[in-house]
């Protein structure tokens, strides 16, 4: 269990075209607040909206540049089905890319499952804000969560300035 010093503030994203009409019970969603929530993260915001690129790129920006969300993090649409979008609605909210991070998602999940390779999520920072794309299910959601956890609070801890060491944790 990696719990934050500092207590940062997060937001759920989900992306869902039935999830946003009330058709699929969000679990993900779920299991990502509670999971920060157990991390010491400070709950701020919730929604589900459709993969619609200009919804998902007004979100994204309202959490940050108006709520001032430091974290985050949505999961669904990230595979290559005709509806998936939110890597393309990143393209025009992030300023910086992550793709360390996206990587190693990719590369640990690639050990779990071959399909990992579909995922096409992207990490990249807004301001002085971190948006992490995972997949939309809850396996998913929760390997790949699990991958880029530890390193959060030190990403957060950067991008909003601090100057402290970054020796091996
Ligand atoms: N990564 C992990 N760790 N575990 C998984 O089960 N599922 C994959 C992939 N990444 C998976 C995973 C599958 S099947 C798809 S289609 C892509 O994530 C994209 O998912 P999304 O379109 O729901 O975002």
């Amino acid at each position: 269990m990696h719990t934050v010093e500092k207590k940062y503030t997060f937001g759920v994203l989900t992306l869902s075209d039935k999830g946003s009409r009330g058709e699929r019970e969000d679990t993900s969603g779920a299991y990502i607040k509670e999971k920060l929530l157990q991390s010491g993260y400070d709950f701020r915001s919730y929604s589900v909206i459709p993969d619609n690129k200009q919804r998902i790129v007004e979100s994204l920006i309202e959490l940050i540049d108006k709520q001032q969300i430091a974290l985050v993090i949505t999961t669904g649409g990230t595979g290559v089905s005709p509806t998936d979008i939110t890597p393309e609605a990143m393209t025009e909210v992030i300023e910086k890319e992550v793709p360390g991070m996206a990587e190693a998602m990719r590369a640990a999940s690639l050990l779990k499952t071959s399909r990992a390779m579909l995922s096409r999520g992207k990490v990249g920072i807004r301001g002085e804000s971190l948006i992490i794309n995972l997949p939309g299910s809850l396996r998913a959601a929760r390997e790949n969560l699990e991958v880029v956890l530890p390193v959060i609070p030190h990403a957060l801890e950067k991008i909003m300035g601090g100057t402290s060491d970054c020796g091996i944790d």
